[in-house]
C-alpha cells in the first residue's frame, strides 16, 4: 500500500474548485509510453499548467502498472528538474470497470480514479459509485463517475449511440454516490471518427467535415442543478486535420476522420467543464511525426530518430491545447 501524497502526486480537489473559479479546464492527457508522458510533463512544465496523467486499462495492460506508476513518480522529479518548483501532478485511473481495479490503483499511489457505471443501469451505477468512494476516500483519493452513454469504444464496452446525461438525473446520483466530478455525454465520443459523415455537413470549399455542435443546452442544465460541481468531458480530441493529412500523404489511411472543433472545447473550459480528456490527438501527432520521418528517411532504424521528433510533436500538441483551449497555463507556478 503507498499512498499518492508520499509520491508527491495530488487529487484533484483543489484543482478543480480553482477552475471552476477560474473558468478554465484541466487537461486530463493519457500515456502508454515514456515518450508521451516526457511531452505531458515538458508542456505542462513550461506551460506551468496542472495536469492530470491518465491510464486506462489498456494502458496497464501495455506497459505494466508497477512500471507506470514509477514513471508518474519519475514525473514529479522531471518536472522539478526542469524548473517546475510546485508540480501539480494528478495521476487518474481512466474508466476503471470494477471495484476491484479502481481499490488496486488506490492501493497502489493513485491519487484519483474513475468508476465507469455509465453502462449499468443507474440504481447499479450509483451503488458501485458509491462503494468506490467510501473505499477511496479514506486515503484522500478523488473519484470521479458517469452519467449518459457516449458513442463508440470505452475499453471493452462499445456503444452504438450516445445518451446524452439527463439533468433532472444529475443531483440524484451526484448526492447518492457521493463523487466528487461527474463526466456527462454531450454529443463527444472516444477516438478519431467522433461522428458519422452522415452525421455532418460538408465544407463546400475544403470538402471537409463539419460535425454538429455539443448539446451545450444540457450542458447549461446540468450546471444549474448542480452549481460549482466539477463536470468532466471525456472524448474531447478535436482531431487536427493537419496530422490526419500527414498520415494519409505518408501511406496512412484514416478516412473522413473528424473531431471536436476547438472553439466548443474553448467554450466548454470556461464553463463548469473543468477536466478535459484528451488521447487520440496525441496518437495521431505521435503517428504522423513518426510516418514521416519514416517515408523521408527510409533507411532510418534508429527509435530515437522517429520517436524524439514524434515527442517533439507532442510538447507542440500540448502547449497548445493548455494555451490556446483549456487556458490552465499558469494556474500551478
Ligand atoms: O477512453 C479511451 C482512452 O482514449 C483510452 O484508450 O483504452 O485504448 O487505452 P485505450
Ligand atoms: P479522445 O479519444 O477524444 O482523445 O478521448 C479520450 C478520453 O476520453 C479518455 O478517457
Ligand atoms: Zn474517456
Amino acid at each position: 500500500m503507498v499512498n499518492f501524497k508520499d509520491l508527491g502526486l495530488v487529487n484533484t480537489r483543489e484543482m478543480f474548485a480553482k477552475a471552476v473559479d477560474g473558468g478554465y479546464a484541466i487537461p486530463a492527457f493519457n500515456f502508454n509510453n515514456m515518450e508521451q508522458l516526457q511531452a505531458i510533463i515538458k508542456a505542462c512544465a513550461e506551460t506551468k499548467s496542472p495536469v492530470i496523467l491518465q491510464v486506462s486499462s489498456g494502458a496497464r495492460k501495455y506497459a505494466n502498472q508497477t512500471l507506470l506508476r514509477y514513471m508518474a513518480e519519475g514525473a514529479v522529479e522531471y518536472a522539478k528538474e526542469l524548473g517546475w518548483e510546485h508540480p501539480q501532478i494528478c495521476l487518474h485511473l481512466d474508466h476503471g470497470d470494477t471495484f476491484e481495479l479502481c481499490k488496486s490503483c488506490v492501493d497502489f499511489g493513485f491519487s484519483s480514479v474513475m468508476i465507469d457505471g455509465s453502462s449499468l443501469p443507474y440504481e447499479e451505477n450509483i451503488a458501485l459509485t458509491k462503494k468506490v468512494v467510501e473505499y477511496a476516500h479514506q486515503f484522500d483519493v478523488t473519484v470521479e463517475a458517469e452519467l449518459g452513454v457516449l458513442a463508440g469504444v470505452e475499453d471493452d464496452v462499445v456503444a452504438e449511440e450516445s445518451h446524452y446525461t439527463k439533468p433532472e438525473e444529475v443531483i440524484d446520483f451526484a448526492t447518492r454516490s457521493g463523487c466528487d466530478s461527474l463526466a456527462i455525454s454531450i454529443g463527444t465520443s472516444h477516438g478519431a471518427y467522433k461522428f458519422k459523415p452522415e452525421q455532418c455537413t460538408r465544407d463546400p470549399k475544403t470538402g471537409k467535415l463539419v460535425p454538429p455542435p455539443l448539446a451545450f443546452d444540457v450542458l447549461e442544465e446540468i450546471e444549474k442543478k448542480l452549481p460549482g460541481f466539477p463536470i468532466v468531458l471525456h472524448g474531447s480530441s478535436s482531431v487536427p486535420q493537419e496530422y490526419v493529412d500527414i498520415i494519409n500523404s505518408h501511406g496512412g489511411n484514416l478516412p473522413d476522420a473528424v473531431g471536436i472543433p476547438e472553439e466548443q472545447l474553448r467554450k466548454a473550459a470556461k464553463s463548469a467543464v473543468c477536466k478535459i480528456n484528451i488521447d487520440s490527438d496525441s496518437r495521431l501527432a505521435f503517428t504522423a511525426a513518426v510516418r514521416k520521418v519514416l517515408v523521408e528517411k527510409p533507411g532510418e532504424f534508429d527509435p530515437r530518430k522517429y520517436c524524439g521528433p514524434a515527442r517533439d510533436e507532442m510538447v507542440r500538441l500540448y502547449k497548445h491545447k493548455i494555451i490556446e483551449v483549456l487556458g490552465s497555463d499558469g494556474k500551478a507556478e
